[in-house]
């Protein structure tokens, strides 16, 4: 028996599929899945012969639930029914090995035929007999609504779930607004901007236009050169105009834009315009109340962003304060956490990192030894050397920093630095003993920042050693201590005085 697995949240949608299908072929089994738990259930249970999905669930898309049930049925002919086809969704899709699309409300024949072409179904099939003309139109105007409703939920269900705040900037949360506001109008092109007010301009933080390139950097227009005033105004909420002109640079109308307010905090903010939606402002009635509801929510995204971005801020400010007072416990290292994150940066920069990388590099190095907290001062300012069985309470301060900040999921890249500042390139490092880029390169950013502001600067044991001392351990220690690549990295910044021993 011929076994299909049907993936669909709607269960009016799945059972017209069901209902289709088995009109044509009922010894098919079908196993419709509405749940990332049901999924997860049943498609391990056997092989299957065909798989119909759709990407978007209530709770969310399946990509990677998907990326495996294909790994495990490669040879399935496999189709992506959704309400939605864009570029993004078929080049995804692809990527999984869907290769057949069918956008909803498809009809009934196309789904048909595909099944007959990979021979899924027609095997036993039914003996035709033709329905009654009053219930084919009835079928006709079901099938249309069903499809009308399950468009409306997907979308609602894009305008509720938003990429978390934490893990994406406002760019990205404009794009992801701006894709939905062109997912429910099918417009053609759109932006979405916000308004600078010390400045009068509007700025560009989200284009989608078809033919064209992305554009790199900020676009700005000044707010009076635009149609948009009256939405910043607050004289009008929407705009919709009939017109063919260019009015944005590169944002060319052919037939009409529609034009809505961002509000912030319940004031005119922003503006998102979309274009070319080719559709009577009464034809649009209900795409507007979806519209409406989006930049409602995009409000409150942006404000729980900006909410974040302050909690953050503050977290940072409240982990580099905790930083200084340990440096202060030792007058002998005052500076030390401060010296680390700059020569840190320094060699981030040299390396060519992206800012948002150095910036976390910044904070892991001014808080890379925020574990010696938990170090007892008989150990941290003991002067001279330390006994075995000290030296193993030293060595704890690494697991000690991480565990502080376990669970503060937006310190991800600092909490590594934190606990693998000092691993080695040859594995004899600690707490994990990781063996060369096993070590992220942010930690091993730090670890070698961290080893010539310790030759450089006095300890309650030793004195401070001279640069050519420095260099001469960089060298002698690189491929054991140091990775090979960050000591040629960092030798000429030493060398061009990046770091000024204080013996000097
Ligand atoms: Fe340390």
């Amino acid at each position: 028996m011929t076994s299909i697995l049907l993936i669909e949240d709607q269960r009016p949608i799945r059972d017209l599929i069901e209902d289709i299908i088995h009109d044509v072929d009922d010894s098919v089994e079908i196993r419709g899945v509405s749940t990332r738990h049901g999924i997860l259930e049943t498609y391990p249970c056997r092989k299957w012969d065909c798989i119909i999905s759709d990407f978007q669930l209530d709770e969310g898309n399946v990509v990677d639930i998907l990326g495996d049930i294909i790994r495990k049925n490669d040879r399935a002919p496999k189709l992506l029914i959704s309400g939605y086809i864009s570029d993004e969704v078929v080049t995804k899709a692809k990527g999984l090995g869907f290769h057949t699309f069918l956008q909803k409300p498809f009809d009934p024949a196309q789904l048909v035929k595909w099944l007959e072409k990979n021979s899924i179904i027609g095997q036993e099939k039914k003996e035709e007999t033709p329905p009654h003309p009053l219930r084919r139109k009835e079928d006709f105007l079901v099938r249309n609504a069903l499809f009308a409703m399950d468009k409306k939920a997907g979308l609602l269900n894009q305008i509720i779930n938003w990429p978390s705040c934490s893990a994406v900037s406002v760019q990205e949360i404009c794009i992801h607004a701006l894709r939905t506001a062109q997912n429910i109008t099918k417009a053609q092109n759109g932006i979405l901007c916000l308004y600078d007010n010390p400045s009068g301009e509007l700025v560009e933080m989200a284009r989608i236009i078809l033919q064209s390139d992305p554009r790199q950097g900020e676009l700005r227009h000044p707010i009076t050169k635009t149609p948009f005033k009256p939405l910043l105004d607050n004289a009008a909420s929407l705009l919709h105009l009939q017109c063919k002109d260019e009015i944005w640079p590169d944002l060319q109308v052919e037939s009409d834009f529609l034009a809505l307010t961002i509000k912030l905090q319940g004031q005119p903010a922003g503006v998102l315009c979309l274009t070319d939606i080719g559709r009577a402002l009464t034809d649009l009635e209900s795409e507007i109340g979806l519209l409406e509801l989006l930049v409602g929510q995009l409000d409150i995204t942006l404000d729980n962003k900006a909410v974040h971005a302050a909690l953050q801020s503050n977290m940072k400010e409240t982990l580099i304060a905790l930083a200084r007072i340990l440096d202060a416990r030792d007058h002998y290292t005052k500076n030390h956490s401060a010296n680390v994150s700059k020569y840190s940066v320094k060699l981030a920069k040299a390396l060519g990192l992206p800012g948002d990388r150095i910036e976390q590099i910044r904070i892991g190095g001014l808080v890379h030894d925020m574990g010696k907290v938990g170090t007892p001062d008989a150990v941290l300012l003991k002067k001279g050397p330390l006994t075995d069985e000290e030296y193993e309470i030293m060595k704890l301060h690494p697991v000690i920093g991480y565990n502080c900040l376990a669970h503060i999921d937006s310190l991800g890249i600092e909490k590594i630095v934190v606990r693998h500042h000092h691993e080695r390139w040859d594995g004899r490092g600690y707490p994990d003993g990781l063996l060369a880029d096993a070590t992220p390169i942010e930690a091993r950013i730090v670890g070698i920042a961290d080893a010539i502001d310790a030759m450089t600067t006095s300890r309650c044991y030793r004195k401070a050693q001279p640069l050519s001392f420095c260099i001469d351990q960089l060298k002698k220690n690189s491929g054991t201590q140091f990775d090979p690549l960050l000591v040629e990295a960092v030798l000429p910044l030493v060398e061009n005085g990046m770091i000024k021993s204080t013996l000097h």
